[in-house]
């Protein structure tokens, strides 16, 4: 007698489970478990069954089918790293730079992180929420069921409140879900200028006891910006000791701009990732490798400030570091919302393959937020969180871009997006 499920999605040309265990490394960040004529069957939001057509259509039925003949289904893409919770834009900066001033330089000069702080600390919870919403619906038609969403552009303990306030109801009332990540150390606020280490005490002291009080908005992960024109190592050790000690996950926005060592000291305070690495020298790569945490790449965001230096992933693929992908979704550094996008950078200028790139957008990038054990691969008892491209070859998504080739996306067993439904 066959079972009957929700959903059964069929005859997939190219279905890529991802299936396995643990983030992956090395050889293996090629591998997508690839099964022709492939099928998958759906119940209750979760993912019962994966195999060829025969076997799934063998022993379930379905409700409802959808038939992906001659297309490419995969898991949901994770977006590792993402700053949407913002009010305003900064497209004036962005001119600024092409004219020849930098990121740092306006940053300095109270522009870039600053005149968003600004605009945020001005708007409410529910402008918040208005202004993200959108941002939240690209991601998704694009692909992206899952991603970490990060303060930080609110810097005083109320604001940061109330970011993670906006993150709560946005994660509550539409499919897109998010995992919190507090960045109250994302910038010297200008009130504090001259004051860094005032302003640390007043992270260590108020904001992370405060932002862990409330169950439903607490953040899963605390972040650091430690950086040149950011905070220092010294403050980055004091702020993760204690977001470690109030139970918090860690990670550390490192080497984005100049060296200071906190991917070392990521992986002494056992984060699970640290994120941008442009410029980490591959001993400190090998001892991440160790301890087991995972490398987030974020391509967009050299591209979004007309760089030409990206983080080097063929070492960290050598030594055996997992690498994982972001679009490092912000108003100042790169303003995109499509993980497509990041994988077709990814290929172009870090040299990852096709395969490569998918496995950092998917598993490994669950793994960067601690949810691989549920998300970012398709296996019985997983979400059912599932795309359905429209291509034939998995390997269009990196090599034809510019456009969405993403035509159905499953969030939790749902159709929460058809192409031509926007
Ligand atoms: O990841 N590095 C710090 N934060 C962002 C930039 C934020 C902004 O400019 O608003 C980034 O690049
Ligand atoms: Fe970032």
């Amino acid at each position: 007698m066959a079972e009957f499920v929700d959903w059964i999605v069929h005859h997939a040309g190219q279905l890529l489970t991802l299936a396995g265990g643990g983030p992956r490394r090395g050889r293996e960040m090629g591998e997508l478990g690839l099964i022709h004529d492939g099928a998958v069957a759906i119940a209750d939001g979760r993912i019962v069954a994966v195999g060829t057509t025969a076997q799934v259509l063998g022993r379930y039925r379905a409700h409802r089918e959808i038939s992906a003949a001659g297309r490419v289904v995969l898991p949901g893409f994770v977006d590792a790293h993402t700053h949407p919770i913002f009010a305003g834009s900064r497209q004036g900066e962005f001119e600024r730079r092409i004219a020849g001033a930098t990121y740092l330089e306006i940053m300095a000069a109270g522009g870039g992180i600053m005149s968003t702080v600004r605009a945020t600390r001005a708007a409410s919870v529910t402008q918040l929420v208005d202004e993200a919403r959108p941002r939240l619906s690209r991601m998704l038609a694009h692909g992206t069921t899952t991603a970490e969403a990060k303060t930080g552009y609110g810097l005083t303990t109320v604001d940061e409140l109330k970011s993670l306030q906006a993150v709560a109801a946005l994660s509550a009332s539409q499919p897109l879900e998010l995992v919190p990540t507090f960045l109250g150390a994302h910038a010297v606020p200008e009130e504090y200028a001259g004051r860094a280490d005032e302003y640390v005490d007043l992270v260590v002291d108020e904001m992370l006891p405060a932002v862990c009080e409330k169950a439903q908005i607490a953040p899963m992960f605390c972040d650091v910006f430690c950086d040149q024109g950011a905070f220092d190592l010294q403050q980055t050790r004091r702020i993760l000791k204690m977001a470690k000690s109030q139970g918090m996950g860690l990670k550390v926005h490192a080497d984005e701009f100049v060296h200071l060592g906190a991917v070392s000291l990521a992986a002494e305070l056992g984060a699970v990732s640290a994120e941008h690495l442009l410029h980490t020298p591959r001993e400190e790569l090998a001892a991440a490798a160790e301890e087991g945490m995972v490398a987030v790449l974020l391509p967009g965001t050299p591209f979004g400030l007309s760089h030409h230096d990206y983080a080097d992933a063929r070492t960290m693929i050598e030594v055996g570091l997992p690498v994982a992908l972001g679009t490092d979704l912000n108003p100042g550094t790169c303003y995109c919302e499509s993980m497509p996008f990041i994988m077709a950078l990814a290929c172009r200028f870090m040299s990852m393959t096709p395969a490569e790139a998918l496995v950092a957008s998917t598993v490994n990038a669950a793994y960067a937020i601690d949810r691989g054990s549920d998300l970012g691969s398709l296996q019985p008892g997983f979400a059912a969180d599932l795309l359905v491209l429209d291509a034939d070859d998995y390997r269009h998504l990196a090599y034809h871009f510019g456009t969405n080739l993403v035509q159905t996306v499953i969030k939790r067993g749902q159709v929460v997006f058809t192409s031509g439904s926007e």
